[in-house]
């Protein structure tokens, strides 16, 4: 049954707007926890432009459910992990001018560096998740490099309309059947919102559904733990109330 995990990136957007104190995203983390999210996601980014190390730190201590740390590949991406310890570190592509994260990480061509940045990090315990495309190489090489799970990047089914959102979810489901016959934890995430969570979390090997930026534009307006609960019974209805949920109206 698929789960929620909220990524609190932009309520640290917010507050480095500003560069001040508020708002805090270690709060925000709290009342999505008590509004029944299972996990907390943060992106430490290379440029810090949102989540920051001192949230990153506090999280570690305050999160009861689980921390997913989202990172690139990097050494010093892997060093502050394995200081900080996160449940599990989703390694994601990064560039400095994209606005956010722009397709999932091509584990193929980049499969040494991937590979040792998962050997690292699983041997100090924490589950590594790679976000790629739902691509059959991508999701081989995956197993191959050692990961527990994979992160299949919703991007491009957010953005499509018509023929190509029905070719888009039929990649999804093929993706998350492939990965998990090798016995892969499949997750998603980037781009999903109240109208398009649905289908997603229909896929029969759905775990965690990664969500931030249209749950924290609704928490804006309606307050953390209301967002919260309104994608959680999204969710629960894709799920418990039959596999299959419509697609989104194109
Ligand atoms: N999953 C990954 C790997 C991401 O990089 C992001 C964006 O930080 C998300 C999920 C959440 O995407 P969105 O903010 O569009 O819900």
């Amino acid at each position: 049954m698929a789960r929620l995990q909220v990524n609190i990136d932009h309520v640290a957007t917010v507050r480095q707007a500003r560069r001040t104190v508020e708002p805090d995203p270690v709060h925000a983390a709290v009342l999505a926890e008590l509004a029944g999210a299972t996990g907390i996601t943060v992106h430490l980014r290379e440029d810090r432009r949102h989540i920051q190390d001192r949230d990153v730190e506090i999280l570690r201590r305050t999160v009861r459910t689980r921390l997913n740390l989202e990172m690139a590949a990097s050494d010093e991406m892997v060093a502050i992990a394995r200081r900080i310890r996160p449940d599990m570190c989703t390694l994601v592509p990064e560039r400095r001018e994209e606005l956010t994260t722009e397709g999932g990480l091509d584990v193929v061509t980049h499969r040494e560096a991937v590979a040792r940045a998962v050997r690292a990090l699983a041997a100090d315990g924490i589950e590594v998740s790679l976000f790629v495309d739902a691509r059959v190489p991508q999701l081989d090489v995956a197993k191959l490099v050692g990961a527990h799970a994979v992160e299949l990047h919703t991007g491009t089914y957010a953005h499509a309309t018509g023929a190509a959102l029905e070719r888009e979810i039929e990649l999804l489901r093929a993706g998350a059947a492939r990965a998990q016959a090798q016995g892969l934890v499949v997750h998603a995430g980037h781009g999903l919102t109240y109208w398009n969570t649905a289908a997603v979390a229909a896929i029969s090997a759905m775990c965690d559904l990664n969500i931030g930026h249209s749950i924290v534009s609704r928490a804006v307006l309606v307050g953390m733990e209301r967002a919260v609960r309104e994608m959680i019974a999204i969710i629960d209805a894709a799920t418990v109330g039959g596999r299959g949920a419509p697609l989104p109206m194109a």
